[in-house]
């Protein structure tokens, strides 16, 4: 019996040892990234005491506690390739990177960096063209555990149809080195990226350009991904870009809106504002643990728009009457977008975006939208119950606002 447990363990053991690097990797990504990436906010303009700073700030106002751990440092780290082909960072902005990892590391935290398969990244620092495996052992080498893949100026060196080898190329450099390596591909949803991005060990890629802190631009970069549900899902995300809250001028309820769509949409959730000088508001609706946890929810759904109208049944008007417009009405304007997403154990989040100028009032069918006769439902921005409903129910979604309901099975009272 001895004998046979002991030649056992000698076999599991050979094929463990067998078995290469790459495919003894665990899940990464089993649910969207989180993190903070330094390019919506600081553009190139980084440098090692910056990341050390945002790093710090990640931790002190709680994001960490709320699950961003990634720390990215985007376009502008890159110095130089030495005369054997080793990557050195800009020696003036970042004269250690090994050290500097350590010390994100020893905050509870995940590093992240930036490079591009061309000569040259978007800002025009020097690249990864030429360099990929040696590149990839320095970065597990400092000890990096996220690489953000950046086309940029590839175009120059590569035809189009070689894109999908040439990601696949660093993918692998990557694996090889042991060490478990996030892979971000970023090359703005060319080629129709999420129909391949995992088959090439992308755990996320970029569906879109880049997206600008205004209200159009956030919209935009979110619903465009209505249709592409069915390819993420636990491990490989389809990403509208990074966030925008706290950036630009947009008001509460266009913030809400941002972090409401990427929720909805399963996407990866990396922070793009200075942590250090972040306003309370901006803080709350980066960290709202139930409008996070539909995110992060195990199932691993990207949800959908279930319902898009123009707004022509019933607005707000001043005065607190309802208005109502005909279908065919021509002063109808606007519109209002119904999103849905299922949820692990039963429970739907529900998400109703007004894209309007004013207020208005927006009717929940219930059979329309998939949803059991009678739901009990959660207000996830208010953090309170609502009630229970039966059949339908009215919201009322403040201009250019989002209201977002997690709705689960309810018995009808009486
Ligand atoms: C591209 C990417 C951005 C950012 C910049 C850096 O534009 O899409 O997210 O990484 O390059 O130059």
């Amino acid at each position: 019996m001895k004998t046979r447990f002991v030649a056992l363990l000698g076999f599991l053991l050979l094929v463990f040892c067998l078995t290469p690097a790459a495919a003894r990797q665990p899940l990464l990504a089993r649910t969207p990234p989180m993190g903070w990436n330094s390019w919506n906010h600081f553009r190139s303009n980084i440098s090692d005491a910056i990341i050390r700073q945002q790093a710090r700030a990640l931790v002190t106002s709680g994001m960490k506690a709320a699950g961003y751990k990634y720390v990215v440092i985007d376009d502008g780290w890159e110095g130089f390739h030495d005369a054997q082909g080793v990557f050195h960072s800009d020696p003036r902005r970042f004269p250690n990177m090994k050290a500097l990892c350590d010390y994100i590391h020893s905050l509870g935290l995940k590093v992240g960096i930036h490079t591009s398969p061309g000569p040259t990244t978007c800002a025009g620092r020097e690249a990864s063209y030429g360099h990929e495996k040696q590149d990839a052992r320095t970065f597990a080498h400092w000890g990096i555990d996220f690489v953000k893949y950046d086309w940029c100026s590839a175009h120059k060196v590569y035809k189009p149809y070689q894109m999908k080898a040439v990601y696949k190329m660093m993918s692998d450099d990557l694996k090889a080195t042991g060490r478990p390596i996030l892979y971000s591909l970023c090359q703005y949803g060319n080629q129709d990226v999420w129909t391949w991005g995992a088959s090439v060990g992308g755990q996320m890629w970029r569906t879109t350009g880049d997206i600008g802190p205004s209200y159009d631009s956030v919209v935009r970069h979110g619903l465009d991904e209505n249709g592409l549900e069915k390819y993420a899902g636990p491990g490989h995300w389809n990403d509208p870009d990074m966030l925008e809250i706290g950036n630009g001028k947009l008001s509460g309820d266009e913030y809400r809106t941002q972090m409401t769509l990427w929720c909805i949409l399963a996407a990866p959730l990396f922070a793009g504002n200075d942590l250090t000088k972040m306003s309370r508001a901006a803080l709350d609706t980066l960290t709202n643990p139930e409008v996070i946890a539909i995110d992060q929810d195990p199932a691993g759904v990207q949800g959908h728009c279930a319902l898009q109208e123009a707004l022509t049944e019933t607005w707000f008007k001043p005065s607190g009457k309802e208005h109502h417009l005909a279908r065919d009405d021509p002063r109808q304007e606007g519109l209002a977008e119904i999103w849905v997403k299922p949820l692990a154990g039963g429970a739907t989040a529900v998400a109703v975006f007004n894209m309007e100028e004013q207020t208005a009032k927006i009717g929940l069918d219930f059979k329309q939208l998939g949803l059991p006769e009678t739901v009990q439902a959660r207000d996830l921005w208010l953090r309170k119950s609502i009630g229970t409903f039966n059949k339908n129910l009215v919201v009322s979604v403040p201009k250019h606002g989002v209201i977002l309901l997690k709705v689960k099975p309810a018995h009808r009272s009486r």
